[in-house]
C-alpha cells in the first residue's frame, strides 16, 4: 500500500491542516535527519511530514543531509514522495505565486553527499534519471491543480544550485540558456537519492520571487515573505486535494 510523505522547504517547517498522530525520530546509518518525523492526518488521509531546513528552520540548503533524510522516510515505509520548494522564477510563465511541477532538472550543485554507493552500501548500480520525477505523482498535481483552479504551470526545469546565496544576473542568464525555467537550492541530490532508493518522488515548487535580474526592481525579500504566505495556502489546498485522490 502507497504510504505518503511529504517534505517541506522554505516556509512550510509545519504543515498547516496536518493533524499530529505522533512524532517520531529515526536514526540512520547516515546520521538523522533533519527533523523528527510527523505522523499524522490531513483531512483523514495519512501523511509522514518532514522539515528539510529543519524545525526552526535552521538547515541551510548546502547542510542538508539529504541522505539521512530520504533514508529514513525509506526506512518508515514510505512509498511516494511530494517536495514542496520555493523557488524563484527564470521562465516568463513562472511568474510570482504560480506552482510550477517540474519534469527535468539541471544539477549545478557541489560538495553534497550525492549517492547511496559509498562505503556503507553494499552494491553499485546506476539508476535511470531519464526522467527525474515520478510521472504519477506530477499527473496527480497537476490534475488536482487544475481542479483547484490553481496556477500551475505543467512543466518545467528544475535548475538546483548550491546557494545559499542567491545568483547574478548573468548565472541566471545562463541558466536559461540552458533551458532552466526555474531555479532553487534543495531540488538536489534529493530527487536523485529517491530514485537510488527506488521511491516516487516529484516537486511541487512555489515561485516566491522572479530570479536575479529579471524584474528592474530586484530581489525584494519582503515580497518573497508575502509570497511564501500565499504559496503555502494553495499547497495545503494542493496537497489536500492530491491526498484525497490517493495513490
Ligand atoms: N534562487 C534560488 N533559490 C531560490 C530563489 C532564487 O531566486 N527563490 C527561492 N529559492
Amino acid at each position: 500500500m502507497a504510504k505518503t510523505a511529504i517534505i517541506g522547504g522554505t516556509g512550510v517547517t509545519n504543515m498547516p491542516g496536518l493533524t499530529l498522530n505522533y512524532r517520531e525520530m529515526v536514526k540512520t546509518i547516515y546520521g538523522a535527519p533533519s527533523s523528527p518525523l510527523i505522523h499524522g492526518s490531513i483531512n483523514g488521509c495519512e501523511v509522514i511530514f518532514l522539515a528539510r531546513h529543519g524545525r526552526r528552520h535552521t538547515i541551510p540548503p548546502h547542510l542538508i543531509n539529504y541522505r539521512a533524510n530520504v533514508k529514513a522516510l525509506q526506512e518508515v515505509g514510505v512509498t511516494h514522495v511530494i517536495a514542496l520548494a520555493a523557488v524563484g522564477g527564470i521562465a516568463e510563465n513562472c511568474d510570482e505565486q504560480s506552482l510550477v511541477i517540474p519534469d527535468q532538472i539541471i544539477d549545478y550543485t557541489y560538495d553534497r553527499s550525492h549517492t547511496f554507493h559509498g562505503a556503507k552500501h553494499d552494491k553499485f548500480e546506476h539508476i535511470d534519471f531519464t526522467e527525474p520525477y515520478s510521472s504519477p505523482i506530477r499527473q496527480k498535481l497537476i490534475d488536482s491543480a487544475k481542479s483547484l483552479k490553481l496556477p500551475v504551470v505543467t512543466e518545467g526545469v528544475y535548475g538546483a544550485i548550491q546557494g545559499p546565496r542567491l545568483e547574478t544576473a548573468a548565472e541566471i542568464k545562463r541558466m536559461e540558456n540552458d533551458g532552466c525555467t526555474v531555479v532553487g537550492m534543495t531540488g538536489m541530490p534529493e530527487a536523485s537519492l529517491a530514485r537510488e532508493l527506488g521511491l516516487e518522488y516529484a516537486c511541487c515548487a512555489m515561485v516566491v520571487n522572479r530570479a536575479a535580474g529579471k524584474v528592474p526592481s530586484g530581489i525584494n525579500f519582503q515580497q518573497i515573505e508575502k509570497n511564501l504566505k500565499g504559496g503555502v495556502d494553495q499547497v495545503q489546498k494542493l496537497i489536500t486535494e492530491v491526498l484525497g485522490r490517493g495513490f
